[in-house]
C-alpha cells in the first residue's frame, strides 16, 4: 500500500518533476487516496500535496511546474487517519526543513508524538508517518550531521517502513526499509529510489533490490547503503538488469490496464511456464519436497488463495495431504517440520502471507514461494522461490498473474505427478483461441450484470476456485455483490435469496453431471443462469460451451470471468484500474 519515489540529478531543472509525475501514475495501483511531492531547489524544500487521484492532484497543485535537483513523491493508501489534504505525505518537521514519505505502519507512534510534542513539536496530521520529520529534527537539533539524525529516528521506529527523507540544501535521498520494498534504479546522473520498478522504468532498468534492515541515501552519483547496525553493504554486486519493457507499464492504447493485461494473459502464461522450465534445478527442487511432504499446507491471500484452491482441488484428486489456509487465518494452523508450505503471492509482499511464512518456519516447516516479483520479501523468506514471470501487474485486480498461477501450478503438479504434460502445451493458444471468441459475449453478460445488485458463482471440485474468483473479480471492480458457492451447498440456504430474474452463474468445468441437477433447481426458482461449460451444456438462459477437456477449460474460464467483471464496472461507469478502498499490495494486517 502507498507508492514512495525519490529522484536525485545533477541539475536543477523541471525534468525532475516530469519524471516524478511519471512515477506516481505508475505507482498509483499502490494507493489513490491522496498525492503529494515535495523537491529540494536552491530555494529551499517545496511540498504540494492533496487528497485525489494523480492526474487531478498534479494539476491543481501544478506540480510540473517545480524544479529541482531532487524530488520525492506519495500516492497514498489511507491507513492512519482518513483521506484528506492534511494527512497527505510528504510530511515535514516544524520548520519545513525535513520531509518525508512513508509506506508502512510505525506501531509505536502514539508514543513517539507524545514525547515529541513534550520537547515542543507541533503536528498537524493524523498520521503515524509525521513522526519521523520531527525525531530527524530533534536529533538534528541536538548536534547529529543528517545522516545520524535519519539512522536515530530509524532506530526509533518499530513496524514497517520504506521510508525516504530529504533535508533542506542537501543533494541526497535518505532511505530505510523493513518489510514493505524498496528498490534503487541506477541512471545516468540521476538516481531513483522507489517502492518498485515500473515507477522508473522509462529512465533505467539497473536496480537494486534492498533488503530489510537496510538504509542509507543516493546522490546523482552515488548509492550508499548499510545495515540498521551500521556495517556498511557493498550492493554493486546486486545490481541486476531487468527485463521488462517500459510499454508494459502503459496502456498500449487499451483504455485500462486490466483489459491490457487480460488480453496480455497467454504470453504470460508462456513466458511463465517457459521461464520455470527453464530453471529446471529450482522445479525439481520444489517437486523433491512436495512428494515428501506429510502435509502440503497452501497459503495465500484474495486472487492468490484461489489459485492456491486450484492447487489444492488437484493435489486433492491425486490423494495428497492438502490443507489450504487463508494466510491471515495461519495461527489456525499447527504446522510440523514434516509440512511443506506452499506460498502463493503475485508481488510476494502481501504482509498476511509473509507473516504466516514466518511463524511456519519457526515451527520447521519447508516453504514453497511463488511469486512474480524478484528478490520479493516472500521469495527471501522461503527455501525454494518459484517465479512467475508474468511481467508487471498494474491494474488493481489480478488478472493475467492469476492464469499465470494457474499455469505454474498446474506445471508443478505435472512434474510431480506425471499429468497433463500435452495438455500444458496448449494453454497459451486456447487462452488466445478464448478472448478472441468469446470477448463479446463476456461483454455482453457483462452488460447484463452490471444492471444487478447480486449474484451467486457456482462450481464444484476445480470449478469452484474459479467461481471464487469470478465472485471475487465482479465484487471488486463492478461493486456487484457476489457470492461463490459449492454448487451443492446452494440448496442448503442462498437458494433462498433467488427470485425470478436473479443471476447465478455455473462454472462448469468439473462434475458436470451433478451441477445439471443444481442448474435445474436454480432455474426452477426463475434464475437467469449463465453458465461456462467445458463439454456438456446445462441449458442455462447463457451458455458459453468450450468443447475443451475439463482440466483445459479452466484456463479458458479465468479471462471471460474477468472480461465479465472488467464490462459490468465499465459498463457502471467504473474506473477497474482503481476499485474504491483497494490497493495491489497489501502490506497492512
Ligand atoms: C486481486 O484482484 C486482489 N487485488 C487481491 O485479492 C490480491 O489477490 C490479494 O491482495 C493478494 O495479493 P498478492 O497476490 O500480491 O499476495
Amino acid at each position: 500500500m502507498c507508492g514512495i519515489i525519490g529522484v536525485v540529478c545533477q541539475e536543477e531543472s523541471r525534468r525532475i518533476a516530469e519524471i516524478t509525475v511519471n512515477a506516481l501514475k505508475r505507482l498509483e495501483y499502490r494507493g489513490y487516496d491522496s498525492v503529494g511531492v515535495a523537491s529540494v531547489s536552491s530555494r529551499g524544500i517545496e511540498v504540494r500535496k492533496a487528497k485525489g487521484k494523480v492526474d487531478d492532484v498534479v494539476r491543481i497543485k501544478r506540480i510540473p511546474e517545480l524544479t529541482g535537483f531532487l524530488m520525492i513523491g506519495h500516492t497514498r493508501w489511507a491507513t492512519h487517519g482518513p483521506p484528506s489534504d492534511k494527512n497527505a505525505h510528504p510530511h515535514t518537521d516544524c520548520k519545513g526543513e525535513v520531509a518525508v514519505v512513508h509506506n508502512g505502519t510505525i506501531k509505536n507512534y502514539r508514543e513517539l508524538r507524545e514525547e515529541l510534542e513534550s520537547l515542543g513539536h507541533k503536528f498537524v496530521s493524523e498520521t503515524d508517518t509525521e513522526v519521523i520529520p520531527h525525531l530527524i529534527e530533534e536529533f538534528m537539533k541536538r548536534g547529529m550531521d543528517s545522516f545520524s539524525a535519519f539512522k536515530a529516528a530509524i532506530r526509533a521506529l518499530h513496524g514497517s517502513y520504506a521510508v525516504l527523507a530529504i533535508v533542506k540544501g542537501e543533494r541526497k535521498i535518505y532511505f530505510a526499509k523493513k518489510d514493505n520494498p524498496l528498490v534503487i534504479g541506477l541512471g545516468n546522473g540521476m538516481n531513483f529510489v522507489a517502492s518498485d520498478i515500473p515507477a522508473f522504468l522509462d529512465e533505467t532498468d539497473r536496480v537494486i533490490v534492498l533488503k530489510d534492515g537496510e538504509l542509507g541515501y543516493v546522490t546523482p552519483e552515488e548509492v550508499h547503503v548499510e545495515t540498521l547496525e551500521g556495517n556498511v553493504v557493498d550492493v554493486t554486486k546486486r545490481t541486476i538488469v531487468v527485463t521488462w519493457k517500459s510499454e508494459s507499464v502503459t496502456k498500449g492504447g487499451y483504455p485500462h490496464f486490466m483489459l491490457k493485461e487480460i488480453h496480455e494473459s497467454p504470453v504470460a502464461v508462456e513466458d511463465t511456464i517457459n521461464g520455470m522450465l527453464s530453471d529446471m534445478e529450482t522445479l525439481t527442487e520444489a517437486v523433491k519436497a512436495l512428494a515428501e511432504a506429510r502435509r502440503v499446507i497452501v497459503v495465500a491471500s484474495g486472487t492468490s488463495y484461489h489459485a492456491g484452491l486450484y492447487f489444492h482441488e488437484l493435489l486433492l484428486s491425486e490423494g495428497y495431504n492438502s490443507l489450504p489456509i487463508i494466510a491471515s487465518e495461519y495461527y489456525t494452523v499447527k504446522a510440523n517440520p514434516s509440512d511443506v508450505v506452499l506460498a502463493i503471492s503475485q508481488s510476494g509482499e502481501t504482509l498476511d502471507v509473509v507473516q504466516a511464512v514466518k511463524s511456519f518456519k519457526t515451527k520447521g516447516a519447508k516453504v514453497i514461494s511463488l511469486t512474480n516479483v524478484i528478490g520479493s520479501a516472500l521469495a527471501r523468506e522461503s527455501d525454494v522461490a518459484l517465479y512467475m514471470r508474468a511481467g508487471p501487474e498494474i491494474g488493481v485486480a489480478a488478472t493475467k498473474t492469476f492464469v499465470s498461477q494457474l499455469a505454474s501450478l498446474a506445471l508443478l503438479f505435472s512434474e510431480l505427478t506425471g499429468s497433463f504434460k500435452e495438455e500444458i502445451k496448449k494453454i497459451r493458444s486456447i487462452l488466445e483461441r478464448t478472448i478472441e471468441t468469446y470477448e463479446g459475449i463476456s461483454k455482453e453478460w457483462g452488460e447484463e450484470l452490471a444492471k444487478k445488485s447480486n449474484a451467486y458463482y457456482l462450481g464444484r471440485g476445480l470449478g469452484l476456485p474459479l467461481a471464487m474468483e469470478g465472485a471475487l473479480k465482479i465484487k471488486e471492480v463492478a461493486y456487484v455483490h457476489a457470492e461463490a458457492y459449492p454448487a451443492g451447498e446452494s440448496k442448503h440456504g442462498p437458494i433462498a435469496l433467488v427470485s425470478p430474474g436473479f443471476p447465478v452463474f455455473f462454472i462448469n468445468v468439473d462434475k458436470s453431471d451433478l451441477l445439471l441437477n443444481n442448474h435445474a433447481e436454480m432455474k426452477a426458482r426463475g434464475a437467469e443462469t449463465f453458465a461456462i461449460s467445458s463439454n456438456v451444456a446445462l441449458g442455462a438462459d447463457h451458455e458459453i460451451v468450450l468443447g475443451l477437456s475439463d482440466f483445459l477449460s479452466t484456463f479458458a474460464v479465468a479471462p471471460i470471468i474477468q472480461l465479465v467483471s472488467y464490462y459490468a464496472a465499465v459498463t457502471r461507469g467504473y474506473d477497474p484500474d482503481k476499485p474504491r478502498n483497494l490497493a495491489k499490495t497489501v502490506t497492512v494486517e
